[in-house]
């Protein structure tokens, strides 16, 4: 019955033709269907699905040049995977995975050790990749937060060097560290994604996205225990809208500076509900370091009791330990905050702490207005070595400098 019904959907697909009428030529794109059941998974939730993914994988990549192939995981099953490596380059300009079902990561401490993975499922040099459909896939992280003695956890989802990246529909749960890690991507547009892990979980942001350009992300639900979108060192032409964030902690740009040169450009942020979030919108860098961070824009973005709203931190020392200051910083400028509205749960809402020798430059803030959740509260915002304009601020912040 399955093979009947795959045979006829290739038969459907493949003669799917498209006529011009103005040159009347005819293109015919072929479209092959590689399905995980029929490279032997067993979609049980037991057995270990990897070879069957990876076999199922390398028929797709190494099918015909210049064709469609799809990778279908069926839905109503569950597919236990241990870290599996997803390589390209492949011949098909385009290449689909279409999760239907729940992809759930090994809990055995062994199937990690031996595969020195540093993520769970890594794509790597796929051009022309769409990863959608409705399925779930879950890191299982609990395993990892409560032990911190087996390692660094992965990410569990990662893409390095994947041009021209679909992501579409997934829900993606608990993932050990990091959701989805996008680096050294040229092309990315992520919509329609469910991001979740508790509030207490360590370190599980939902998308970093790291020497990558031209990303869009949009439409989105990320509730996770730490940034909800993290943008770092190389990344430029990034845009983020229509996400709702929280918990978590916000939409990070950084942290840059940590021991090199960073550069990020070109960061437009609009459309965002941050819910009960650590921070709303924030760039860290730490002391030291060199590069820039320049034309940044926040916009639109509605806070519901957040806790520490508008940040620019030049003094991001994690571990509180060898805090130094230093005469070097990233240089920050031409950073717009305009229509942040909306509750703080703290009494200081916005907090510009530049480098002391190396002033933060053009920023400006229009039509910020921000109350405490406490109705009567007070709340202030504070600058060092800040400079840029305001118009239609409240709290009265009056420490920009020209
Ligand atoms: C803003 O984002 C929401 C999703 O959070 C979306 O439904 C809405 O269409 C977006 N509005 C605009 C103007 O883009
Ligand atoms: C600033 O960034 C936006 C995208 O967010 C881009 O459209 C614009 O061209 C950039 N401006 C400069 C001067 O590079
Ligand atoms: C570093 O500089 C900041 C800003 O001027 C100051 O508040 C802080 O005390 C300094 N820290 C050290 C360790 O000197
Ligand atoms: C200041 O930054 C804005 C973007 O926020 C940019 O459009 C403008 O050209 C910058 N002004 C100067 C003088 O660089
Ligand atoms: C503002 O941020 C700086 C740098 O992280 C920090 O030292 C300072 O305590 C913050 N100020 C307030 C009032 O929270």
């Amino acid at each position: 019955m399955q093979v009947q019904f795959i045979t006829l959907v290739l038969v459907l697909l493949t003669s799917s033709v498209s006529v011009s009428s103005t040159t009347s030529r005819i293109s015919l794109v072929s479209t092959t269907i590689f399905d995980v059941m029929k490279y032997g998974a067993k979609g049980d939730g037991k057995t270990d699905d990897s070879q069957a993914f990876m076999k199922a994988w390398k028929a797709a990549c190494q099918s015909t040049p210049n064709s469609k192939s799809i990778m279908n995981i069926p839905g109503g099953r569950t597919y236990l995977l241990k870290p599996v490596a997803f390589a390209g380059p492949c011949k098909p300009s385009k290449i689909f995975v279409q999760v239907s079902g729940n992809i759930i990561g090994s809990t055995k401490k062994t199937d990690w050790m031996s595969n020195h993975a540093d993520s769970w499922l890594l794509f790597s040099m796929v051009n022309g990749l769409t990863v959608s459909g409705n399925g779930q896939i879950n890191g299982q992280g609990p395993i990892w937060w409560k032990n911190a003695c087996i390692g660094t956890p992965p990410p569990a989802l990662q893409f390095k060097r994947c041009n021209s990246l679909r992501l579409n529909g997934l829900t993606h749960i608990n993932s050990p560290r990091v959701h989805i890690s996008l680096t050294t991507c040229n092309g990315v547009i992520a919509s329609n994604l469910h991001i979740i892990a508790p509030e207490t979980s360590p370190n599980t942001d939902g998308i970093d996205i790291s020497s990558s350009t031209n990303v869009n992300i949009r439409d989105s639900v990320i509730a996770t225990g730490d940034d909800c979108i993290a943008i770092s060192g190389g990344s430029s032409n990034i845009k983020i809208s229509g996400i709702m964030c929280g918990p978590g902690h916000g939409i990070s740009i950084g942290s840059l500076g940590h021991g090199g040169t960073d550069v990020v450009e070109n960061v437009d942020v609009r459309n965002c509900t941050m819910t009960k979030t650590l921070t709303g919108v924030r760039i860290k860098t730490y002391q030291g370091g060199s590069g820039y961070a320049r034309n940044i824009s926040f916009k639109a973005i509605k806070l519901d009791a957040v806790y520490n709203p508008i940040i620019i931190d030049q003094y991001y020392c994690p571990t509180q330990e060898d805090c130094i200051n230093s005469t070097s910083a990233v240089k920050l400028s031409d950073i717009s905050f305009d229509g942040i509205t909306g509750t703080s749960n703290m009494d200081n809402v916005i907090n510009l702490s530049c480098s002391e020798t190396v002033a933060c430059t053009n920023i400006s803030m229009d039509n910020v207005y921000i109350s405490s959740v406490t109705p009567g509260r007070k709340v202030f915002g504070k600058c060092v070595n800040a400079h840029g304009r305001i118009s239609h601020v409240k709290p009265l912040f009056n420490c920009l400098k020209p």
